[in-house]
């Protein structure tokens, strides 16, 4: 597909964990053929933009971010025939496809390490961090993401490398030219293919800064390396290489500490991101979440980038729980708030990110033994607060709560054995209130979930307000209410949710409100002014009177 400058503002994207899509041959690991057998379901709910989490060869130990060769594709998800396939056919039918790429390192067993790890003499040497032992011990007290020494020590060179992650994901060492080079190649390669775009994984510890190695330093590793000069410049090179000349979307995975780290990846005369996917992890939101705090966020990061740059808007992905568990009421409003996370998502400004379940509000799962999860980050976290003294019955709650594996539950289809998803034994248990929670059910009733989430891509594609309206805060007094106007080329729309269980009092004329009801996720409609009180988790769109 050719594609013009800031055609990405246009899309709704649809994240694809392939593992737990849909499986076509009973192995119980979802597949490309899978997702080509779904690509109905996709046009029906009315995307027009796939994401693709990692497809490459990889041994899995972090699901496909630990990629072994860049080139070719998982032997249990299919071949590049089933992959070409997936292309053409999401192409018929208007999706962009965009791939994951996941530079900052590779798998352990990516012939790039398996021969640098053999001597200091390799050819690939170059491609990874090493450094010497200092007093018989790692460079420095680096802890990794998931976990340990962010040092693994190799006896055949009699040193160190680097890994932010597992130890099974060495980083690339991207301060050599040869590394750059290699990964421009390969971004190539795909471009030539004809993929519309890439999301960019981990990507803001690129330069590590290890002239200033200290001993007592011990840190994440990545916290120490995070938005490093040399980092901005990697992805600037990358970016203008690669995907600019054609307009491929770009979001980069980034860590955001301020808001100047989200100018600085998006913002158009930066030459970097289109978008950036800021991380938050799951146990700081957990603690720190709330409709106040969520809202003034938003607020700040729309200032900030309003005059040059544009938003990805996500409520979830491969990496969190469930949104209707994380910020609605999976219990008492499940209905009601999945449908309010929603309208948040598609009617604020920015390109909104779906993550494969969340349109059937599918939920949070508790696995009742540790052992039972498969997400090494939950099993990381689960075996450090019991070291750092929790009763186990806590970190196993905990972990539970945080786990990645709440959102890589596979995908509830239907209400037959293991949900429509695999004939086989699924890799991960299906999530038990499938037979209720499930597409079949929801998809043609016209009040569902889904049908809900097609209202409102169908809205967006209709009404340009949605996409291009600027964007101004209401009501703001109030901690449970989340209310804001676009306005674009004459016509108003306000959007206005009430955050919360309780009911909420709305007085439409204090801020002159009133309007024609244009969706509601609590049937409300007709012209509306004066004071309204909003039900629990209720949505509403009005255009306003002009
Ligand atoms: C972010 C990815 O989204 C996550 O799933 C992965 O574990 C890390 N980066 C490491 O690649
Ligand atoms: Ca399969």
């Amino acid at each position: 597909m050719k594609h013009k400058q800031d055609w990405f503002k246009e899309l709704v994207i649809y994240q694809i964990y392939p593992r737990s899509f849909q499986d076509s041959n009973g192995d119980g690991v979802g597949d490309l053929k899978g997702v080509l057998q779904r690509l109905d379901y996709l046009a029906e709910l009315g995307v027009n933009a796939l994401w693709l989490s990692p497809v490459y060869a990889s041994p899995n130990v972090d699901n496909g971010y630990d990629v072994s060769d860049y080139r070719q594709i998982m032997p249990e998800f299919g071949t590049m025939d089933d992959w070409d396939a997936l292309l053409a056919e999401a192409h018929r039918r208007g999706m962009a496809l965009i791939m994951d790429l996941v530079l900052n390192h590779t798998s352990d067993q990516h012939p790039w390490f398996q021969s640098a790890r053999q001597s200091r003499d390799s050819p690939y040497s170059g491609f990874y961090i090493w450094r010497d032992p200092v007093n018989g011990g790692p460079p420095n007290g680096w802890r990794a993401v998931f976990g340990g020494s962010a040092w693994e020590y190799v006896p055949e060179r009699g040193q160190y490398y680097l890994h932010s992650f597992a130890k099974e994901q060495p980083d690339l060492n991207w301060e050599d030219p040869q590394v750059r080079a290699a990964v421009h190649d390969i971004v190539r390669w795909w471009a030539d293919k004809g993929v519309d775009g890439f999301r960019v994984d981990a990507i803001s510890y690129l330069d590590k800064h290890l002239e200033a190695l200290d001993p007592g330093d011990g840190r994440i590793c990545t916290a120490a390396c995070t938005n490093l000069p040399g980092t901005h410049r990697y992805i600037r090179e990358l970016v203008q290489a690669t995907c600019a000349p054609d307009h491929l979307m770009t979001v980069g995975e980034v860590t955001c500490l301020c808001l100047e780290d989200h100018w600085d990846y998006t913002a158009r005369s930066r030459g970097e991101f289109d978008m950036a996917i800021p991380f938050v992890s799951p146990i700081e939101e957990l603690q720190g979440w709330s409709p106040r705090q969520m809202r003034a966020q938003i607020n700040a990061v729309y200032q900030k980038l309003r005059l040059e740059g544009w938003w990805a808007r996500f409520l979830s992905n491969h990496d969190k729980p469930r949104q209707v568990s994380l910020y609605g009421d999976a219990e008492r409003h499940w209905e009601a708030s999945a449908k309010l996370l929603a309208a948040l998502l598609h009617t604020l400004p920015g390109t909104p990110f779906i993550y494969q379940g969340e349109e059937i509000g599918m939920t949070n799962i508790a696995l009742p033994e540790i052992g039972d999860y498969d997400d090494i980050d939950t099993q990381n976290l689960y075996r450090s607060l019991v070291a750092a003294g929790v009763e186990e019955k806590e970190a196993l709650r905990r972990a539970q709560l945080a786990s990645r594996d709440n959102a890589r539950t596979p995908m509830q289809w239907d209400s037959s054995s293991n949900a429509g998803f695999s004939t086989g034994a699924p890799w991960l248990p299906i999530n038990p209130n499938y037979t209720a929670i499930n597409a079949a059910e929801q998809r043609g009733r016209q009040d569902s979930i889904f049908t809900f989430y097609q209202t409102l891509i169908r809205l967006r594609r209709e009404h340009p307000v949605l996409i291009h309206g600027d964007y101004t805060p209401v009501l703001e007094e109030d901690d449970n209410l989340f209310a804001y106007l676009r306005r674009w080329e004459g016509t108003t729309w306000a959007v206005i949710h009430n955050f919360g269980p309780a009911p909420q009092r709305v007085p439409l004329d204090r801020q002159n409100l009133s309007g024609k009801a244009v969706l509601s996720n609590c049937g409300r409609s007709g012209e509306l002014e004066g004071e309204i009180i909003l039900e629990p988790y209720e949505s509403l769109i009005l255009e306003l009177d002009s």
